[in-house]
């Protein structure tokens, strides 16, 4: 038996990218490869990139300095070194990364990675491969990319993808060009998989996608299913004690995915909104197609059906042409929606988007000033909603061993991440625990004994009503 050979892969960006690490691992683990946390012993490194910053996409050729120096030694030392540069800057410049970087021996855009098998052949004949094609359009649009494997249960928690790519073009955004258009796959391939990763002792699912709530797969009836349909669907399956989903669009929230957080105490109050700012003017500039009201009406149909959903959520500041108002909106949407936390960016022009093109750029300082003030109350909330939880008795997942001896760590509805002393034989499930402390974004608690009903919702959590509040 020949040895197996070492896979280094190092994920950057989203959750679509963290999944596809784990599928190309898989889809290589049959040719031999395991995985290595050491990158200086790796016989293969796969860079797994996010274009969706300029920061994010530099960091690339800063890898690919230091694998430079990797390879040259581990050639010196009579070893071969195969690097791959996979993900969203392989699909967007992947001419130029085979030009600029000869450590590079295999360019694979994220519609090709069941390929990987044989471009690693080409690569290991001497040659060097690329391969960053969308899938072939029919005349009833993009055929569904051919993947992988499905991948294999990893512990407690499992993303599933659902949906690829976007047609939403926001005038910022590259994901529309490095992930293609939307494609959903269908219903019986998704209940495959959750079945499956259940009975492999998977016990929460995070479906995901870069649109997810625009699914639209074809169902069992034969008729495209929406999201909500699909989470009834899955609700059903044995073990399966809690459901996500990430990452939404505002405009696509479909009644039935409303009527999912009413009904199926499987699927968790904790909804990723994204609404990018609270200005109506740069909120049409970017193309999202919504104004702030709509946002807020969204977010009420959801507290309507489920008073304790919480939200977060994503915003982009000096977006070309954000006067100083126009940031004073986005703070007067943080302040009525009140989120349990959100990520925050400086806008980045990205080459191709329509908005790298506009003129009326904002100032670094005036953008480094917002980021500050927008974070600030950012934090400020995330904390009165962590803090809101000490001295209740709240839900959780049981995932693992903690770093301390003797605790297990879990995940409450919120992804809160809480700490008890127990036994490891906790894990795997849900168990109500009363919160004692907060430190930073964890909470410590004990396991309730004995159990008794979890407690309702956090007062920080009682809806903001967009009907009382005024201004914006
Ligand atoms: N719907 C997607 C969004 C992906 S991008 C999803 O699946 O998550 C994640 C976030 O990055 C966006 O919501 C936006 O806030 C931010 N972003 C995207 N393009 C950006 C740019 N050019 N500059 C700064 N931030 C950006
Ligand atoms: Fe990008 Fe907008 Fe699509 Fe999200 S919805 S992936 S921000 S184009
Ligand atoms: Fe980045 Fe691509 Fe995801 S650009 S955020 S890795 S879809």
């Amino acid at each position: 038996m020949t040895a197996p050979r070492k896979l280094h892969i190092k994920s950057y960006g989203c959750q679509m990218n963290v999944y596809d690490a784990q599928r190309m691992v898989d889809t290589l683990a049959p040719e031999g490869f395991v995985e290595t946390a050491n990158v200086d012993d790796a016989d293969l490194v796969i860079l797994n990139t996010c274009h969706i910053r300029e920061k994010a996409s530099e960091k690339v050729y800063s890898e690919l300095g230091k694998l430079r120096v990797a390879k040259a030694e581990a050639a010196q030392a009579g070893r071969k070194m195969n690097v791959v540069v996979a993900g969203c800057v392989a699909q967007a410049e992947g001419n130029e990364i085979i030009r600029r970087a000869p450590v590079v021996d295999v360019v694979v855009g994220p519609q090709s990675y069941h390929n990987l098998p044989a471009l690693l052949k080409q690569a290991k004949a001497g040659g060097r491969a690329l391969d960053t094609e969308f899938p072939i359009e029919d005349k009833f649009g993009f055929l569904p990319p051919p993947k992988p494997a499905a991948i294999r249960a990893r512990g407690i928690s499992s993303f599933v993808t659902v949906q690829e790519g976007c047609d939403k073009f926001c005038t910022f955004c590259v994901v529309p060009y490095t992930r293609g258009s939307e494609v959903s796959r269908p219903v019986a391939k998704i209940i495959d998989d959750v079945q499956r990763l259940a009975d492999n002792g998977v016990h929460e699912i995070t479906l995901i996608g870069q649109n997810v709530n625009g699914y639209h797969g074809e169902g069992p009836d034969g008729r495209p299913w929406a999201l909500g349909t699909l989470l009834y669907r899955l609700a059903e399956i044995p073990g399966i004690a809690r459901l996500r989903y990430s990452t939404s669009h505002p405009r696509d929230v479909e009644d039935t995915l409303i009527s999912a957080h009413r009904d199926l105490p499987e699927l968790m109050p904790f909804v990723h909104l994204p609404v990018q700012s609270g200005s109506d003017r740069i909120l049409a500039a970017m193309n999202r197609k919504h104004t702030a009201e709509d946002y807020r009406r969204v977010i009420d149909r959801f507290r309507d059906a489920r008073q304790d959903i919480a939200f977060t959520s994503d915003f982009i500041v000096g977006f070309p042409g954000e006067t100083e108002e126009d940031f004073a909106a986005t703070l007067a949407l943080v302040t009525q929606i009140g989120y349990a936390g959100a990520y925050s960016f400086k806008y980045s022009p990205r080459p191709g988007t329509p908005a790298a093109d506009l003129q009326e750029t904002v100032s670094q300082a005036d953008m480094d000033e917002r980021l500050v003030r927008l974070q600030n109350l950012i934090d400020s909330q995330q904390s009165a909603f962590n803090a809101a939880t000490i001295g209740r008795t709240v839900d959780v997942l049981f995932e693992r061993k903690a770093r301390n001896p003797g605790q297990i760590v879990g995940r409450t509805a919120y992804l809160q991440p809480a700490h008890v002393m127990a036994s490891d034989d906790i894990i795997g499930q849900v168990l109500p625990v009363t919160i004692e402390s907060v430190e930073r974004y964890s909470l410590l608690g004990s396991l309730a004994s004995p159990p008794v009903a979890s407690s309702p919702v956090p007062p920080v959590l009682q809806p903001v009503r967009s009907h009382t509040v005024t201004g914006a």
